[in-house]
């Protein structure tokens, strides 16, 4: 149903010849239309920006500003503002390039009554039909623009889900393994910042990032007995330890969005002269996620406190990286790794403890509830304590020739 408007639309009425301004503007008061007058273009102008005047009628010859320089500024400036021009009788050309500048229609001067209300009719109801247009055009850019905003949001979701679920599913890892979870959080921000190093980014570096910190994921499936042992593996354990980048890959892969990342846990555990596992790979035939993990992995278990010996200090493991460049490490992994430099990657380690202090309260609490039941868990480990060595996941198989001597050489 059409809109009925509460008042009768303002037609501006302009001409500079009083006459022909006053009689048009009487008859059409007559009509019952509100009609305003304006002796010439400039005050026509003003006057239509002054309120909202759907309608001017205007002369096209007048002193000055003529009719088509008011058309102009109309067009530019209220383009909702229709526009018909009276021509004088033989100015055919002229009134064709005034519907070709935006005019509705012209007519001859001085207009019938009945050509002039049936144009204004036309003009105004060409002009509600163009309002309409806009205003459901607008309505759809809207709802166009929310339900972007909505998807947008929603996808926002299922990735913080989705990313929760996985640091859900290293927690559990973690805490079968009686570890923070705090190690794979910061091997995460040491591969992404070597990784950048190289110039790697957006997708390509989540991925990495996300095979980073699922590594060990397959260690789910490596029985207690072996994962918790204290103490040195006998070599059929070692052989079920070394099941974990397959069991890892195994459980990933089939899942599309963690394809890369599945090649990453695979090959985590190989090494850049080929004497890793599972598969032996060599040089580039190892994943780039997985050479780029192996140094930050090294460096995060080097640096990093175990219950059995302290960490050591950062410019020893990277002596040692940088040692174990060409043999263990890809030498281009290192010298990334190398151009962040001891105080970037301090602070990257202190960035991550700090971040764990902001955490918001609710998972400030749940992180103390953790806290206090690993707290309850070393008191009982303690009272086991009188079995010497340490448990097998305490270190993971050797990285380095540091790191396997400080672990007790299990590999
Ligand atoms: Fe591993």
């Amino acid at each position: 149903m059409e809109a009925i408007p509460p008042a009768p639309p303002r037609i501006l009425i302009v001409d500079d010849d009083d006459s022909v301004r006053d009689v048009i503007s009487v008859l059409l008061r007559e009509e019952g239309y509100n009609c305003v007058v304006a002796n010439g273009a400039e005050m026509a102008l003003d006057l239509a920006g002054e309120e909202e005047t759907p309608l001017v009628i205007s002369d096209m010859k007048m002193p000055g500003k003529d009719g088509l320089w008011l058309l102009e500024n109309l067009r530019e400036r209220l383009p909702d503002t229709s526009v018909i021009m009276l021509t004088g009788y033989g100015d055919t050309e002229s009134a064709v390039d005034c519907l070709r500048r935006g005019a509705v229609d012209y007519l001859l001067k001085p207009p019938k009554l009945t050509d002039l209300i049936r144009a204004i009719e036309r003009a105004l109801a060409k002009r509600r039909i163009e309002m309409a247009r806009k205003r459901y055009q607008k309505k759809l850019e809207r709802k166009v623009r929310d339900r972007t905003a909505e998807l947008r949001s929603a996808l926002r979701d299922i990735a913080n889900t989705y990313q929760n679920t996985l640091l859900a599913l290293v927690a559990a890892l973690d805490a079968r393994e009686h570890e923070t979870s705090d190690h794979s959080q910061r091997v995460v921000s040491y591969t992404s910042a070597i990784a950048q190093r190289m110039g790697i980014q957006g997708k390509e570096l989540e991925e990495i990032g996300r095979g980073a910190l699922l590594h060990d994921i397959g260690k789910i499936g490596v029985p207690d007995a072996v994962l918790l042992k204290p103490g040195k593996l006998t070599p059929d354990e070692w052989l079920e330890m070394r099941k974990h980048p397959d069991i890892g890959f195994q459980m990933i892969q089939a899942i599309p969005f963690l394809d890369t990342p599945a090649s990453i846990v695979l090959s985590h555990q190989e090494r850049w002269d080929g004497a890793g596992y599972p598969r032996n790979l060599q040089r580039h035939e190892i994943h780039i996620g997985a050479r780029i993990f192996a140094v930050a992995d090294t460096l995060d278990a080097m640096t990093s406190d175990r219950p059995y010996r302290k960490g050591t200090t950062f410019t020893n493991a990277i002596q040692e990286i940088k040692r174990c460049a060409n043999t263990q490490f890809d030498p281009e992994v290192v010298r990334a790794f190398l151009d962040i430099g001891e105080e970037g990657l301090i602070r990257i380690k202190q960035e991550m403890a700090t971040k764990k202090l902001q955490l918001p309260q609710a998972e400030q609490d749940a992180h103390d509830a953790e806290a206090e039941l690993a707290r309850l868990t070393d008191l009982d480990d303690d009272v086991d304590a009188a079995v010497p060595g340490h448990s097998a996941s305490d270190e993971d198989e050797p990285k380095s020739a540091v790191v396997r001597s400080v672990a007790g050489n299990k590999g």
